[in-house]
């Protein structure tokens, strides 16, 4: 008789940094995140950007059609910040009740910023409004100054921004997306109750090695780009040491085949359709699956003041092979791992 395989069973998780696009692709990549997760925080980067409540409100009627019958996902909205943000806008995406944060792109900071913030100055009315109404702040926390290395992007935004900020404005919670350095995590660890950061699963599973591994690999491109191996075990050691402000966050991204193998490849892996069943993996590694639950399903709740979700998920400890590419709309996306293996796979 063969021994049936190990299961792990968690509350239903969330994924507070996703990116769902619109049309043909918000259609094939919704279900893929809904299928494994209560909630998700749908990033507002669409050209043009979701940058009013009213343009959220709509977006999130698309992402709602997007979700299979039978699944109950809950899409969170945020809001594009740009130098015109308005402390009205806020109050509207507050009072809306489905907004439940405001996302800082430092312009030209990655994909579709160029309608970012070109002076964090120029932004004060609308963190003091977001302050004042306890919606937080998402940041993508890196310098876009082309005399600061790629490398050390997020290490001088800490310094040159973060802490201003955070200073500046002592009621704003702040998120630190897709942490990527040991500076990063070391901030937020000595940062103010009010700090977090979100953790992705590429960031905990490859070091800058794998965008060089026999060639050049598009498909290992993302912003922050990813660190030295030092780096990622320190987002390891952060992820799996139960601290409550760290927390799960995908930035699952996905962009089409063609872009991604072409001469200038933009930032961006998906991973939405085995994104639970990754950090299973790399907190199976870290010997910390018993607190896998908390990072997924718990902290991020927990800092958001938001319920934990009652659903429950399970996964199956049966290795199973990503399908070489998946259909997006008319295009082709390459899934992380793609033809590769991946350890959990998720049940029913
Ligand atoms: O890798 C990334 N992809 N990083 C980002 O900040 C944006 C995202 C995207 O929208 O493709
Ligand atoms: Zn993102």
């Amino acid at each position: 008789m063969t021994e049936a395989a190990p299961t792990l069973s968690l509350t239903r998780p969330d994924d507070w940094h996703l990116h769902l696009r619109d049309g043909p692709t918000l259609a094939a990549v919704a279900p893929d995140t809904a299928r494994r997760f209560g909630r998700a925080i749908v990033m507002p980067n669409l050209l043009p950007p979701v940058t009013t409540t009213a343009q959220a409100l709509a977006y999130r009627e698309r992402v709602l059609a997007a979700v299979p019958a039978g699944l109950s996902f809950e899409p969170l909205m945020a809001l594009y910040l740009t130098d015109e943000t308005t402390p009205a806008e806020i109050l509207r995406a507050r009072a809306s009740g489905a907004v439940a944060a405001v996302k800082l792109y430092p312009a030209g900071a990655t994909t579709h910023s160029d309608a970012g913030v070109t002076d964090l100055a120029r932004t004060h009315g609308a963190l003091a409004a977001m302050a004042e109404t306890g919606l937080p702040l998402l940041i993508h926390g890196e310098v876009t100054d082309p005399q600061v290395d790629i490398f050390d992007r997020e290490r001088v935004f800490l310094e040159r921004s973060l802490l201003p900020l955070i200073e500046r404005f002592p009621r704003l919670k702040v998120v630190l997306e897709h942490v990527s350095t040991r500076e990063g995590v070391a901030r937020v660890q000595d940062g103010p109750e009010r700090l977090a950061a979100t953790l992705t699963p590429h960031h905990l599973l490859l070091s800058r090695n794998a965008m060089f591994a026999g060639g050049l690999r598009p498909h290992h491109f993302c912003l922050p780009v990813a660190k030295r191996e030092e780096d990622r075990l320190a987002l390891v050691e952060a992820a799996t040491s139960g601290h409550p402000r760290f927390f799960l966050g995908t930035d699952s991204a996905p962009h089409p085949r063609r872009r991604k193998e072409s001469a200038s490849a933009p930032g961006g892996i998906y991973t939405a359709h085995a994104a639970i069943e990754l950090y299973a993996e790399v907190f199976e590694q870290a010997g910390a699956l018993d607190r896998l639950e908390a990072f997924a399903s718990f902290h991020g709740p927990d800092f958001y003041g938001l319920p934990r979700n009652r659903e429950r998920v399970t996964l199956v400890r049966e290795p199973w092979t990503v399908p070489a590419s998946l259909a997006m709309g008319e295009e082709e996306l390459v899934p992380f791992r793609a033809g590769e293996r991946v350890a959990w796979k998720l049940a029913g």
